[in-house]
C-alpha cells in the first residue's frame, strides 16, 4: 500500500502528501487515491502481458470516479462496463469507446441503442435472449454489433459465495453446453458479428488454478468453434485477481496470469482481461475521523464519521479492511470496534483492532479503492464522501463531497 509508515509526530503520507493535511483541506471522510500505485498495478499487468495482443479492460464497477478512468484512459486501457450509466462515464473521462467490453445480464434497449451508437468493441452476451435483443436493435439501427458470449465454465473460484460468478449455480455467463449451438445461430443473425468469447469466475481470487483450468474449458470449446467454421478475434479471461487486504499471500499479475498464458500460448486471438479490484483496490484508503471513543459494558467503540453507506464491504460480506493511526499518539492502545452514526448494528468498518487512538483523531482504511466509493449510498441522509487523487506531492478534488441539499434536490413534496 502506497503509505508511509508512521514517525514521530508527523503524519502519514500517501506518495508525499500528508493525510493529515488532506483532511484539513477536504476534510473527512474523504477517499484518497494514489496515482501512483493505480499506475503501478497497470504496468505490472502490462508486464505479464508482454509480447502478447491483449487489451487491459478496467473493470468500471470498482471505481467509476471519472479520474480515475482518466488515469487509466491515459495508461491506454479499455473498460469493462455494465450499465449505460458506466459507458456515458467512460466517454465523459475520454475512454476509447472501441476498447470497452459491456457484461453484464440486463442490458435494457436503450442500454444497447447507447453501445451501439457510441460503436463499442464488444457485447458479452449472457443469454439466447438478449443476443436475439441484440440483433433485432442492431438491424433496427443498420448496425452490426460485435458480440463474444460469456459462458459459463462451472468451475469454483474458491471464493466467498457472493463474488463467484462461474458456478453452474450462478445467473452469469450462457451454459457451457449451449454454447457451440448459440454461436451457430449467432454466425447467421445479420445483426451480430462473433467476435470472441468470454469467461469471468469470480472476484478476489487468490489461486491463479480455476483461472486456468476455466481458459482450458474455454480453448476446448473454441476449437470446436474452429471446427465449426467459426473465427474469433478474442479470449476474455475476464478479471477477479485478488489483492491483500489483511495477510493474504498473493501471486502478483506475472505470477496470477503464467497459467492462464501458458493454456492459451500460441493461440492467435487476442487476450482481453477485466480486471477491477486488483488496479485500484490498494491505490485507495477512507479516511476519517473519531468522533467519540464509547466504552461499552462489552466493549470500546470509535465511532468515526465514515460509515456503512461511504464503505459497506464490512457490513455486506463481513470483509477485513485494515486500520491505521494518521497520527502517532501517546495513549495507550485498546481493542476497539471502528462503527459508523448509522442505526444499525452492521453498520462496523473493522471490528476488535488495537487500537491507540483518542477522539478527534484520524484514521485510515486500508484497501477501499475497489468498491468502497462505487457502492456509497446515501442511507440515513448521509451526503457522499469527498474523493482525492494524489499524485506525487500535490492532490486535487476528483470529486466533491456531496451537499445534503443535492440528496434531495429531486424529489417533491406533494402536489
Ligand atoms: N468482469 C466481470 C464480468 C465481473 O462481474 C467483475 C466483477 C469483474 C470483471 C471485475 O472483477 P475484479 O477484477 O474486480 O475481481 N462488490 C464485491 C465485488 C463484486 C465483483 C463483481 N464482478 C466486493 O466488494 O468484493
Amino acid at each position: 500500500f502506497p503509505i508511509s509508515t508512521l514517525h514521530g509526530d508527523d503524519s502519514l503520507l500517501i506518495e508525499s502528501v500528508a493525510l493529515s493535511e488532506i483532511a484539513e483541506r477536504f476534510g473527512t471522510p474523504t477517499y484518497v487515491y494514489s496515482r501512483q500505485a493505480l499506475t503501478d498495478a497497470y504496468h505490472a499487468y502490462e508486464q505479464a502481458l508482454a509480447g502478447r495482443r491483449a487489451t487491459i479492460c478496467y473493470a468500471v464497477k470498482a471505481n467509476s470516479n471519472l479520474g480515475i478512468l482518466d488515469a487509466f484512459a491515459r495508461l491506454g486501457a479499455g473498460f469493462d462496463i455494465v450499465s449505460g450509466g458506466e459507458l456515458k462515464r467512460v466517454l465523459a473521462a475520454g475512454g476509447d469507446p472501441a476498447k470497452v467490453v459491456f457484461s453484464g445480464v440486463g442490458k435494457t434497449v436503450d442500454e444497447i441503442r447507447l453501445a451501439l451508437d457510441a460503436c463499442i468493441g464488444c457485447f458479452n452476451i449472457e443469454s439466447p435472449e438478449e443476443l436475439d435483443r441484440l440483433d433485432t436493435t442492431a438491424r433496427a439501427m443498420g448496425k452490426t454489433a460485435p458480440i463474444a458470449f460469456r459462458v459459463n465454465p462451472d468451475v469454483d473460484p474458491k471464493t466467498h459465495p457472493y463474488i463467484s460468478t462461474g458456478l453452474k449455480a450462478n445467473k452469469f455467463g450462457v451454459a457451457y453446453s449451449d454454447a457451440r449451438a448459440l454461436y451457430r445461430r449467432a454466425a447467421t443473425m445479420d445483426g451480430i458479428a462473433v467476435c470472441g468469447i468470454a469467461s469471468h469466475i469470480g472476484s478476489q481470487l487468490l489461486d491463479p488454478a480455476p483461472v486456468a483450468e476455466a481458459a482450458e474449458r474455454v480453448l476446448a470449446l473454441v476449437k470446436q468453434l474452429n471446427a465449426d467454421g467459426i473465427e474469433l478475434d478474442h479470449i476474455d479471461i475476464g478479471g477477479g485477481m485478488g489483492i491483500r487486504y489483511d495477510d493474504e499471500i498473493l501471486p502478483g499479475a506475472t505470477r496470477f496470469l503464467a497459467p492462464v498464458l501458458e493454456v492459451l500460448a500460441g493461440r492467435p486471438e487476442a487476450l482481453h482481461l477485466e480486471p477491477g479490484r486488483s488496479l485500484i483496490g490498494n491505490a485507495g484508503l477512507l479516511l476519517t475521523r473519531v468522533e467519540f471513543l464509547k466504552h461499552g459494558e462489552e466493549k470500546h467503540f470509535a465511532i468515526v464519521d465514515a460509515a456503512m453507506n461511504d464503505l459497506a464491504r464490512p457490513a455486506l460480506y463481513d470483509a477485513y479492511h485494515a486500520v491505521v493511526p494518521v497520527q502517532r499518539s501517546d495513549t495507550p492502545a485498546q481493542t476497539y470496534d471502528v462503527v459508523g452514526p448509522i442505526c444499525e448494528s452492521g453498520d462496523f468498518l473493522a471490528r476488535d483492532r488495537q487500537l491507540a487512538v483518542r477522539a478527534g483523531d484520524l484514521l485510515a482504511i486500508l484497501s477501499a479503492g475497489a468498491y468502497g466509493m462505487t457502492m456509497a449510498s446515501n442511507y440515513n441522509t448521509r451526503p457522499r464522501a469527498a474523493e482525492v487523487m494524489v499524485d506525487g506531492e500535490v492532490c486535487y478534488a476528483i470529486r466533491e463531497r456531496e451537499r445534503v441539499e443535492d440528496l434531495y434536490a429531486n424529489e417533491h413534496r406533494l402536489p
